[in-house]
């Protein structure tokens, strides 16, 4: 019997919000084996703020999602069919599975390669899309980039996300005060009790900018920037002299890319007045350093020192409910779509 294959094709580059309309849910013959391939069955995808970002065509630091093609995508997947020696079926496996149920790898993989996860799973599949995947690992590399000293006062933005809440609690357990910015009281109040984070600022607030000034007495020495806009201007002004910008993201601006109607920065100037470095990074080009980054992460886990959240959504279709998510704010942690349910 012949697989059935779904998968998001891009269709449009989206203007603005992205509502999922500029994607085609496809069902297709998934295609016989040639040799040296394998069939991977996706299970747990990930979704991701650069998602946005690559399917329109800002200049970035991989080509656009290509139109008419199942849109990109890291994933966990189990291999259901293999014609190769190093993906044996049954393995769980860490890749590019793109937004499809089924993923033929072969060496053409234009990216990385499958990784072989290890078995059994010392941690359920989807902390290898967070906590113990890129996004963990981004919020470990932004505290190594930034290094917080005990007695700093440590900025982070989008501190319940996948990313943040990482690199927030790093950065606590680095000696410092931590000061996160998040959405809503219920989210606030889970970063300060439960991510352990000195105070956190509620951004939907009226008196947001009087929260951080009073979050902040003495000034920034580092900034966690996952978000940009108004709130990076805001904290640019709170900076001390010798501070650390470490710019990870700037999802307020992903929806204006490659419009030309992108606000930018108005505090720049800021960097100059205080000395201060802003240091730009991709986990891409780290990966050399994963392995030994994920044995610390997993080592915290373990330990209690680190606390995951996940934000689970049941089956392919919610993939762009879920990236749409991101961008309201509605996720706790990582956020992953069980394909397999
Ligand atoms: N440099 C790298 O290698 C790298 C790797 C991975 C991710 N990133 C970046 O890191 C950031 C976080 O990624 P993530 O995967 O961990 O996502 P996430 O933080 O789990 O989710 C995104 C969060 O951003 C906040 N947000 C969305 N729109 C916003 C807006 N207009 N203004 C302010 N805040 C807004 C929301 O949190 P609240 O509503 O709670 O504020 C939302 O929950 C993103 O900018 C992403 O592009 C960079």
């Amino acid at each position: 019997m012949s697989r059935r294959n779904r998968a998001y094709y891009l269709r449009r580059r989206p203007q603005g919000t992205t509502t999922g309309v500029d994607l085609e849910l496809v069902e297709e013959r998934v295609p016989d084996l040639g040799p040296g391939q394998a069939l991977v069955r996706t299970t747990h995808l990930s979704v991701d703020p650069t998602t946005r970002v690559w399917m329109s065509d800002y200049p970035a630091y991989m080509p656009s999602a290509p139109l008419d093609a199942v849109l990109r995508g890291v994933g966990v997947g189990e291999v259901v069919e293999s014609r190769r020696d190093d993906l044996p079926v049954g393995a769980t496996v860490l890749g590019w599975t793109d937004w499809q149920d089924y993923c033929v790898a072969d060496d053409s993989a234009l990216i990385s390669p499958f990784t072989v996860l290890p078995d059994p799973l010392p941690a359920p599949p989807g902390a290898f899309l967070g906590v113990l995947g890129h996004t963990g690992i981004t919020g470990w590399l932004g505290v190594d980039i930034g290094r917080p000293q005990p007695g700093d006062t440590v900025v982070v933005s989008a501190a319940g996300g996948a990313v943040g809440s990482v690199g927030g609690q790093l950065a606590k357990l680095a000696g410092a005060r931590v000061v996160g910015i998040a959405s809503g009281p219920d989210k606030c109040r889970h970063v300060t009790t439960t991510l352990g984070f000195d105070t956190c600022v509620d951004r939907t607030a009226a008196d947001w900018r009087d929260q951080l000034d009073a979050a902040t007495p003495d000034g920034v020495d580092m900034d966690f920037e996952n978000v940009g806009g108004e709130i990076m201007d805001h904290v640019l002004g709170r900076l001390r002299i010798g501070a650390r910008v470490v710019l990870c993201g700037m999802i307020s601006g992903y929806d204006a890319l490659g419009s030309g109607s992108s606000a930018g920065q108005h505090e720049i100037s800021q960097l100059i007045m205080k000395r201060a470095t802003m240091h730009g990074f991709l986990v891409f080009d780290h990966a050399d350093r994963f392995a030994t980054i994920v044995d610390e992460l997993a080592g915290h886990l373990a330990a209690g020192r680190l606390h995951a959240d996940e934000t689970v959504l049941d089956g392919l279709e919610k993939a762009p409910d879920a990236l749409g998510q991101l961008f309201t704010g509605a996720n706790l942690g990582k956020i992953v779509v069980r394909t397999r349910v």
